[in-house]
């Protein structure tokens, strides 16, 4: 049925024979363009998953799934992790080449201004219940932001765009640790704009107007690379969401709404949540072989969180920084024997050494290790997923203007296969 050469493959469908172009990137997978495949063949494809199907082309992020490597503009995110900052992170990300010192400040500078949120934002959080999960107040009142600025909304101005992408990216951080605050009945801390990213978001979650703070630098690096760490994944759930948002032309702030409601769940950004909740669960390392077998028994929904991976298969290279990063916060707080640590790095051993899971290609993933830091800073897990979206919040942007970028763009419109009904008489309630 299929054949191929370099450049097209060829199909025989019912007798006719139908090529297709096939397009190479600068690396990984070639892509079969299937663009014009209904209106010569009258057929669908069916890939609900996405696992075969590249929705777009990108040039911002990579990974091999193979290796276990993931590339940010060609850049190892194990490299970017160390000798890198978030905000030069972001700049690269968003403009694609590492800034000079000065584009940096510059950049700097403009987030920096754009911290604070309006004042009336604040009515927002108290409007929900006190108990409300920390990502139903950010999704709320992302979206809310989409009525405060309108200064940056047209979508086809390329200096609109930018306005839009750095407030998102300066305010996300002030709109999280207030969801912080509004949960724990403290009030709302003001940013400091004399302190850098990561540090200026561990001051407004842990500071009190009643006493004096400081963060320790350690924590500040720590919380960089968590930010740096999750700052962007090709076309994950939450990334392929705010592009479907965006493709209706739909307001900015509106569509990271969107982002933020996708990585909610716990397949996605919420799984860093329910893996320390999972860690917690097993509390001891006498007991990870009952979750394992659980996780193993097709009849049980239970699956170990913080593992697997659509593409990784092989370690998830965010895992590895991640597992590093934890060992250092842990030692540094001085609780290096902490047992949730000591339960984590067990699973994982006996994980990797499981058939099951060495034949299904299951690694840790980044949610894996993120969890046992930001419990050591101090933070609950409700608040880990917030933490997600603040940093993956540059990368929906990137791939939002990225999108708004291309001349060809196209609503994002799927086709499906239906199993419905076919047309039937209505029957009136009384005849029924
Ligand atoms: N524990 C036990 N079995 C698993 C797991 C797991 N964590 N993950 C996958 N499997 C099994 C699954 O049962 C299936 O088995 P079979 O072929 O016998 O039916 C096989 O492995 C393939 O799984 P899949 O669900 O078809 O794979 P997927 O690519 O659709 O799902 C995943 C990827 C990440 C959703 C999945 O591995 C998972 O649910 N992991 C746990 C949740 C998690 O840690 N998510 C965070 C992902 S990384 C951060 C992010 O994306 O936000």
């Amino acid at each position: 049925m299929e054949n191929r050469n370099k450049n097209k493959v060829f199909l025989d469908i019912n007798n006719k024979k139908i090529d297709l172009p096939v397009l190479s990137g600068s690396t990984g997978p070639d892509v079969v363009d299937i663009r014009s495949f209904y209106k010569i063949s009258n057929l669908f494809t069916f890939d609900p998953g996405f696992t075969s199907t590249a929705s777009c082309e990108s040039s911002i992020t990579f990974i091999d799934g193979d290796k276990g490597k993931l590339l940010y503009r060609g850049f190892d995110i194990g490299e970017l992790a160390v000798k890198s900052t978030f905000l030069e992170v972001c700049f690269l990300l968003l403009y694609g080449k590492l800034p000079q010192k000065n584009q940096l400040d510059d950049f700097t500078q403009r987030v920096t201004r754009h911290t604070m949120l309006h004042e009336q934002m604040i009515y927002f959080f108290r409007g929900f219940r006190r108990d409300a999960h920390p990502m139903a107040i950010i999704c709320g009142v992302q979206g809310a932001m989409s009525s405060f600025y309108h200064d940056s909304l047209d979508i086809n101005d390329p200096w609109q765009r930018e306005v839009a992408s750095i407030r998102m990216i300066a305010k996300l951080p002030t709109i999280v640790a207030y969801a912080y605050k509004y949960s724990t009945g403290q009030p709302f801390v003001y940013p400091n704009n004399s302190l850098d990213y990561a540090e200026n978001f561990l001051y407004m979650c842990f500071s009190v107007p009643a006493e004096q703070y400081k963060s320790n630098p350690i924590l500040n690096k720590a919380m960089d690379r968590i930010f740096i760490l999750h700052a962007d994944h090709e076309q994950n759930a939450s990334t392929s969401t705010v592009r479907l948002a965006g493709s209706s032309g739909a307001n900015p702030f509106a569509c990271i709404a969107a982002g933020i409601a996708c990585l909610w769940g716990p397949a996605h950004g919420g799984a860093n949540e329910a893996c320390l909740n999972m860690l917690k669960e097993i509390g001891s390392v006498d007991r990870i072989p009952d979750f394992i077998k659980r996780a193993k028994d097709k009849n049980d929904p239970f699956r170990l969180m913080g593992f697997g991976h659509r593409v990784y298969k092989n370690f998830d290279p965010r895992a590895k920084v991640m597992k590093e990063s934890a060992d250092e916060v842990l030692e540094l707080l001085g609780i290096s024997n902490n047992r949730t640590l000591q339960v984590a790095k067990e699973l994982e051993k006996i994980a990797l050494e499981d058939e099951y899971f060495i034949e299904k290609k299951l690694y840790p993933n980044v949610d894996f290790y993120s969890g046992i830091i930001l419990e050591a800073m101090g933070f609950p897990t409700s608040m880990f997923t917030p933490i997600f979206a603040l940093a993956r919040t540059v990368g929906w942007i990137s791939h939002w203007i990225e999108m708004h970028s291309d001349p060809d763009k196209k609503i994002g419109r799927p086709r499906q296969l239906y199993k419905g009904n076919l047309e039937r008489p209505f029957v009136l309630i009384k005849d029924r």
